[in-house]
């Protein structure tokens, strides 16, 4: 067993609900929720703020940026800061979506962002959700997860989140389309754990998903 506290680690593909289920199963455990994702985000954005084309962004000039990224501990995560700031509606808009993928392919930010959440993880019990942290970032975590939902079904909850109002049909078929696009372009380090737990969340509530993984580490946390 590895000498550090207690990890659950939610893996998979975009928008299947990764980032809300591991905030409220870390809640419900005491334990800080790690979201890998906004530290590509925050990269990304910081990269961004120094304005030059995407086209000619190099790794070196990406591990440069992320040097402006840091976490910020709180009482229930760790906020994914720029300069010292969080800075949540810039790392969540369309200009770092559209960016993340291809910086999120670096191989020595790769290796970057997972000593960060390896370092937040030393102190205290984290759950942590992005692609890889069951299969690169956390191989020896007692419970790993991996939630998977159909394209369709994710591209509705999409657009219910952002819009609070059901799809049209063109709508949900635009979105599925570009959630399967975001899926190929990720799917290299988008991979569930052989060990890992799969959850389908295509036909459960939110409360269901998240009362079965508190359930299933519960049993699997030392007392
Ligand atoms: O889950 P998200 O949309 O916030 O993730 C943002 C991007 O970062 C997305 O392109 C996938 C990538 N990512 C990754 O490659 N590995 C992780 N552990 C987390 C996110």
């Amino acid at each position: 067993m590895p000498d550090r506290p207690f990890v659950v680690t939610i893996d998979g593909p975009a928008a299947s609900g990764k980032s809300s289920t591991a905030r409220m199963v870390a809640e419900a455990l005491g334990a800080r929720h790690v979201d890998s994702g906004s530290l590509y985000r925050a990269v990304t954005a910081a990269r961004i703020r120094e304005g030059d084309e995407p086209q000619l962004w190099t790794e070196e000039s990406v591990l440069h940026a992320a040097r402006r990224v840091s976490w910020q501990p709180g009482e229930t995560t760790f906020l994914a800061c720029i300069d010292g700031r969080p800075e949540e509606a810039e790392i969540r808009g369309d200009a770092v979506t559209a960016l993340v993928s291809q910086v999120a392919q670096m191989r020595h930010l790769r290796l970057w962002v997972n000593d960060r959440v390896r370092e937040a993880a030393t102190a205290h019990e984290v759950v942590a959700d992005g692609r890889d942290m069951g299969t690169v970032v956390f191989p020896d975590a007692p419970l790993k997860v991996w939630l998977v939902a159909l394209p369709s079904v994710r591209a509705r909850r999409r657009i219910l989140q952002r819009t609070g109002r059901e799809p049209m049909p063109e709508e949900l078929e635009a979105e599925t389309e570009e959630l399967e696009a975001r899926d190929l372009r990720d799917s290299e380090q988008t991979q569930p754990a052989p060990d890992a737990v799969w959850v389908d969340t295509s036909g459960i509530t939110q409360a269901e998903q998240v009362a079965r993984i508190v359930a299933l580490a519960l049993e699997r946390r030392p007392n």
